[in-house]
Protein backbone atom coordinates (compact mmCIF):
# COMPACT_ATOMS: atom_id res chain seq x y z
CA UNK A 1 0.00 0.00 0.00
CA UNK A 2 1.60 3.64 -1.04
CA UNK A 3 1.33 6.70 1.20
CA UNK A 4 -1.91 8.53 1.28
CA UNK A 5 -2.39 12.13 2.20
CA UNK A 6 -5.35 14.75 2.61
CA UNK A 7 -4.62 18.32 2.33
CA UNK A 8 -7.06 19.75 4.34
CA UNK A 9 -7.89 23.12 6.42
CA UNK A 10 -11.92 24.31 6.75
CA UNK A 11 -10.35 27.79 5.72
CA UNK A 12 -9.95 28.88 1.76
CA UNK A 13 -7.08 30.98 0.28
CA UNK A 14 -4.33 28.67 2.25
CA UNK A 15 -2.28 26.74 0.06
CA UNK A 16 -4.22 23.61 0.16
CA UNK A 17 -4.48 23.54 -3.99
CA UNK A 18 -1.15 24.45 -4.49
CA UNK A 19 0.23 22.34 -2.10
CA UNK A 20 -1.30 19.41 -3.53
CA UNK A 21 -0.54 19.80 -6.77
CA UNK A 22 2.99 20.20 -6.30
CA UNK A 23 3.63 17.42 -3.89
CA UNK A 24 1.79 15.34 -6.46
CA UNK A 25 4.11 16.76 -8.96
CA UNK A 26 7.02 16.45 -6.74
CA UNK A 27 6.61 12.49 -5.91
CA UNK A 28 5.71 11.95 -9.42
CA UNK A 29 8.93 13.30 -10.18
CA UNK A 30 10.91 11.11 -8.30
CA UNK A 31 9.81 8.35 -9.58
CA UNK A 32 6.36 7.50 -7.57
CA UNK A 33 3.23 6.43 -9.46
CA UNK A 34 1.09 8.97 -8.13
CA UNK A 35 -2.42 9.90 -8.12
CA UNK A 36 -4.33 13.60 -6.95
CA UNK A 37 -7.68 13.40 -5.89
CA UNK A 38 -9.67 16.83 -6.34
CA UNK A 39 -12.08 16.54 -4.08
CA UNK A 40 -13.60 20.05 -3.88
CA UNK A 41 -16.51 21.21 -6.43
CA UNK A 42 -14.14 24.22 -7.15
CA UNK A 43 -12.16 21.49 -9.66
CA UNK A 44 -9.05 24.11 -8.50
CA UNK A 45 -6.74 21.13 -8.54
CA UNK A 46 -8.43 19.58 -12.08
CA UNK A 47 -7.95 22.93 -13.89
CA UNK A 48 -4.30 23.93 -12.19
CA UNK A 49 -3.22 20.93 -14.47
CA UNK A 50 -5.27 22.41 -17.37
CA UNK A 51 -7.69 19.46 -17.15
CA UNK A 52 -11.63 18.83 -17.37
CA UNK A 53 -13.37 18.38 -14.24
CA UNK A 54 -16.08 15.08 -14.59
CA UNK A 55 -19.15 16.13 -15.80
CA UNK A 56 -20.73 13.76 -12.86
CA UNK A 57 -19.46 13.06 -9.62
CA UNK A 58 -18.32 9.68 -9.80
CA UNK A 59 -18.79 8.80 -6.01
CA UNK A 60 -22.46 8.84 -5.95
CA UNK A 61 -22.43 5.92 -8.41
CA UNK A 62 -21.15 2.65 -6.65
CA UNK A 63 -24.31 0.49 -7.70
CA UNK A 64 -23.62 -2.94 -8.93
CA UNK A 65 -23.39 -2.03 -12.68
CA UNK A 66 -21.86 0.99 -12.37
CA UNK A 67 -18.18 1.23 -13.78
CA UNK A 68 -15.99 1.54 -10.97
CA UNK A 69 -14.09 4.61 -9.59
CA UNK A 70 -10.72 3.91 -10.85
CA UNK A 71 -12.71 4.37 -15.06
CA UNK A 72 -12.81 7.84 -13.99
CA UNK A 73 -8.86 8.20 -13.89
CA UNK A 74 -7.25 10.07 -16.11
CA UNK A 75 -3.44 10.79 -16.87
CA UNK A 76 -2.12 13.99 -16.50
CA UNK A 77 -0.02 14.18 -19.47
CA UNK A 78 2.86 14.62 -16.93
CA UNK A 79 4.95 11.31 -15.95
CA UNK A 80 3.60 9.37 -13.03
CA UNK A 81 1.01 11.65 -12.90
CA UNK A 82 -2.52 10.50 -12.51
CA UNK A 83 -5.35 12.37 -12.13
CA UNK A 84 -9.47 11.69 -10.28
CA UNK A 85 -10.56 15.14 -11.53
CA UNK A 86 -12.84 17.20 -9.44
CA UNK A 87 -16.80 17.57 -10.75
CA UNK A 88 -18.76 20.30 -9.85
CA UNK A 89 -21.22 18.57 -8.20
CA UNK A 90 -19.21 16.33 -5.57
CA UNK A 91 -21.21 18.26 -3.07
CA UNK A 92 -23.50 15.23 -4.21
CA UNK A 93 -21.24 13.35 -1.53
CA UNK A 94 -21.87 15.62 0.87
CA UNK A 95 -25.86 15.30 0.42
CA UNK A 96 -25.95 11.73 0.36
CA UNK A 97 -23.54 11.01 3.64
CA UNK A 98 -25.70 13.27 5.41
CA UNK A 99 -29.05 11.12 4.69
CA UNK A 100 -27.22 7.60 3.98
CA UNK A 101 -23.75 8.09 6.05
CA UNK A 102 -23.51 3.59 5.78
CA UNK A 103 -22.70 4.76 1.88
CA UNK A 104 -19.66 5.86 3.42
CA UNK A 105 -18.26 2.28 3.36
CA UNK A 106 -18.81 1.58 -0.35
CA UNK A 107 -17.30 4.86 -1.52
CA UNK A 108 -13.82 4.37 0.71
CA UNK A 109 -14.08 0.71 -0.33
CA UNK A 110 -14.01 1.92 -4.13
CA UNK A 111 -10.93 4.64 -3.34
CA UNK A 112 -9.14 1.99 -1.36
CA UNK A 113 -9.03 -0.35 -4.51
CA UNK A 114 -8.21 3.29 -7.10
CA UNK A 115 -5.74 4.01 -4.22
CA UNK A 116 -3.88 0.24 -4.33
CA UNK A 117 -2.22 1.20 -7.75
CA UNK A 118 0.08 4.02 -6.64
CA UNK A 119 3.32 4.66 -4.59
CA UNK A 120 1.53 8.27 -3.50
CA UNK A 121 -2.17 9.55 -3.24
CA UNK A 122 -3.25 13.14 -2.21
CA UNK A 123 -6.31 14.28 -1.66
CA UNK A 124 -6.63 18.03 -2.17
CA UNK A 125 -10.08 19.06 0.33
CA UNK A 126 -12.67 21.74 -0.48
CA UNK A 127 -12.43 24.53 2.62
CA UNK A 128 -15.06 22.57 4.82
CA UNK A 129 -14.92 20.51 7.76
CA UNK A 130 -18.22 18.37 5.92
CA UNK A 131 -18.61 14.90 4.77
CA UNK A 132 -16.03 15.22 2.00
CA UNK A 133 -12.80 16.25 4.21
CA UNK A 134 -14.10 13.40 6.81
CA UNK A 135 -14.34 10.98 3.99
CA UNK A 136 -11.11 12.15 2.85
CA UNK A 137 -9.46 11.75 6.38
CA UNK A 138 -10.74 7.85 6.64
CA UNK A 139 -9.06 7.02 3.40
CA UNK A 140 -5.69 8.72 4.63
CA UNK A 141 -3.22 7.46 6.34
CA UNK A 142 -1.62 11.11 6.91
CA UNK A 143 -3.19 14.63 7.32
CA UNK A 144 -1.35 17.94 5.54
CA UNK A 145 -2.45 21.55 7.03
CA UNK A 146 -1.32 24.22 5.48
CA UNK A 147 -2.20 27.53 6.91
CA UNK A 148 -1.27 31.47 6.39
CA UNK A 149 -0.07 32.98 9.53
CA UNK A 150 -2.70 35.60 9.72
CA UNK A 151 -4.95 36.61 12.91
CA UNK A 152 -7.06 33.37 14.20
CA UNK A 153 -5.00 30.67 11.99
CA UNK A 154 -4.58 29.37 15.51
CA UNK A 155 -8.12 29.06 16.05
CA UNK A 156 -9.07 27.31 12.64
CA UNK A 157 -6.34 24.77 13.89
CA UNK A 158 -7.74 24.02 16.98
CA UNK A 159 -11.09 22.60 15.08
CA UNK A 160 -9.34 21.49 12.64
CA UNK A 161 -6.52 19.11 15.27
CA UNK A 162 -10.25 18.30 17.16
CA UNK A 163 -11.72 16.89 13.40
CA UNK A 164 -8.27 15.01 12.51
CA UNK A 165 -8.72 13.24 16.28
CA UNK A 166 -12.52 12.67 16.06
CA UNK A 167 -11.72 10.06 12.99
CA UNK A 168 -8.24 8.97 14.18
CA UNK A 169 -10.64 7.52 17.13
CA UNK A 170 -13.21 6.34 14.36
CA UNK A 171 -11.07 4.22 12.00
CA UNK A 172 -9.32 1.33 13.10
CA UNK A 173 -5.47 2.18 10.44
CA UNK A 174 -3.44 4.96 11.86
CA UNK A 175 -3.99 8.74 10.99
CA UNK A 176 -0.64 10.30 11.08
CA UNK A 177 0.06 14.08 10.98
CA UNK A 178 2.49 14.59 8.51
CA UNK A 179 2.54 18.16 9.81
CA UNK A 180 1.54 21.88 9.63
CA UNK A 181 2.85 23.98 6.67
CA UNK A 182 3.57 27.48 6.94
CA UNK A 183 2.25 28.96 3.23
CA UNK A 184 2.97 32.57 1.31
CA UNK A 185 4.89 32.72 4.20
CA UNK A 186 6.39 36.74 4.14
CA UNK A 187 9.52 37.22 6.41
CA UNK A 188 9.18 41.16 6.07
CA UNK A 189 6.08 41.08 8.29
CA UNK A 190 6.01 41.14 11.91
CA UNK A 191 2.84 39.55 12.37
CA UNK A 192 3.82 36.25 10.28
CA UNK A 193 6.91 36.21 12.85
CA UNK A 194 4.72 36.19 15.70
CA UNK A 195 2.31 33.31 14.15
CA UNK A 196 4.86 31.53 13.52
CA UNK A 197 6.13 31.15 17.18
CA UNK A 198 2.72 30.97 18.15
CA UNK A 199 2.04 27.80 16.31
CA UNK A 200 5.59 26.05 17.26
CA UNK A 201 5.13 26.40 20.43
CA UNK A 202 1.67 24.96 20.28
CA UNK A 203 2.00 22.40 17.98
CA UNK A 204 5.56 22.01 18.24
CA UNK A 205 7.46 19.22 15.99
CA UNK A 206 4.47 18.84 14.22
CA UNK A 207 5.25 21.94 11.77
CA UNK A 208 7.26 21.94 9.13
CA UNK A 209 10.43 23.34 9.41
CA UNK A 210 10.40 24.39 5.70
CA UNK A 211 8.13 27.27 4.95
CA UNK A 212 6.40 28.24 1.75
CA UNK A 213 7.85 31.76 0.57
CA UNK A 214 4.78 34.13 -1.00
CA UNK A 215 5.90 34.28 -4.59
CA UNK A 216 4.46 35.61 -7.53
CA UNK A 217 5.37 32.60 -9.37
CA UNK A 218 2.92 30.33 -8.12
CA UNK A 219 0.23 32.75 -9.53
CA UNK A 220 1.71 32.88 -12.73
CA UNK A 221 1.91 29.10 -12.51
CA UNK A 222 -2.03 28.69 -12.01
CA UNK A 223 -2.51 30.75 -14.38
CA UNK A 224 -0.71 28.65 -16.90
CA UNK A 225 -2.37 25.55 -15.34
CA UNK A 226 1.30 24.31 -14.70
CA UNK A 227 2.84 23.34 -11.31
CA UNK A 228 5.11 25.76 -10.11
CA UNK A 229 7.95 23.56 -10.55
CA UNK A 230 7.57 22.71 -13.93
CA UNK A 231 6.50 26.73 -14.90
CA UNK A 232 9.46 28.59 -12.53
CA UNK A 233 11.96 25.73 -11.39
CA UNK A 234 13.94 27.90 -10.15
CA UNK A 235 11.63 30.30 -8.11
CA UNK A 236 11.69 30.40 -4.57
CA UNK A 237 8.47 28.69 -4.18
CA UNK A 238 9.69 25.83 -6.30
CA UNK A 239 12.77 25.30 -4.18
CA UNK A 240 10.54 25.16 -1.01
CA UNK A 241 8.01 22.69 -2.24
CA UNK A 242 10.99 20.45 -3.46
CA UNK A 243 12.35 20.80 0.07
CA UNK A 244 9.15 19.78 1.25
CA UNK A 245 8.74 16.73 -1.14
CA UNK A 246 12.42 15.47 -0.02
CA UNK A 247 11.67 15.81 3.57
CA UNK A 248 8.14 13.87 3.40
CA UNK A 249 10.16 11.45 1.07
CA UNK A 250 12.70 11.03 4.05
CA UNK A 251 10.85 11.20 7.58
CA UNK A 252 7.06 10.16 8.73
CA UNK A 253 6.12 11.87 11.81
CA UNK A 254 2.92 10.49 14.08
CA UNK A 255 0.90 12.40 16.19
N1 LIG B 1 3.28 30.55 -1.94
C1 LIG B 1 2.40 31.34 -2.55
N2 LIG B 1 2.75 32.57 -2.98
C2 LIG B 1 1.86 33.38 -3.60
N3 LIG B 1 0.60 33.04 -3.86
C3 LIG B 1 0.17 31.81 -3.46
C4 LIG B 1 1.04 30.90 -2.80
N4 LIG B 1 0.34 29.77 -2.52
C5 LIG B 1 -0.89 29.97 -3.01
N5 LIG B 1 -1.02 31.18 -3.58
C6 LIG B 1 -2.20 31.76 -4.22
O1 LIG B 1 -3.21 31.92 -3.23
C7 LIG B 1 -4.48 31.54 -3.74
C8 LIG B 1 -5.06 30.41 -2.89
O2 LIG B 1 -4.23 29.27 -2.99
P1 LIG B 1 -4.85 27.81 -3.09
O3 LIG B 1 -3.71 26.85 -3.16
O4 LIG B 1 -5.87 27.75 -4.18
O5 LIG B 1 -5.57 27.70 -1.66
P2 LIG B 1 -6.78 26.77 -1.17
O6 LIG B 1 -6.76 25.53 -1.99
O7 LIG B 1 -6.49 26.52 0.28
O8 LIG B 1 -8.04 27.56 -1.36
C9 LIG B 1 -4.27 31.12 -5.19
O9 LIG B 1 -4.59 32.21 -6.01
C10 LIG B 1 -2.79 30.82 -5.27
O10 LIG B 1 -2.25 31.10 -6.55
MG1 LIG C 1 -8.35 24.66 -3.10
Amino acid sequence: MGRIFCIANQKGGVGKTTTAISLADGFAKSSAKTLLIDFDPQCNATSGLRMQPLGSSPYVKTGENCPPLRDSVVPSGMHNLDVLPGSRNIAEVDVLLRSRPEEAEKILRQIRETAGAYDFVLFDCPPSLGHLTQLALFASAEVLIPMQCEYYAMEGLTHMGAMVKKVAAQKPEDLAFAGILLTMYDAGWELTHEVDREVRNYFGENVFDIVIPRDAAVSEAQAHGMPVMDYSPRSRAARAYIELCMDILDRRTVI
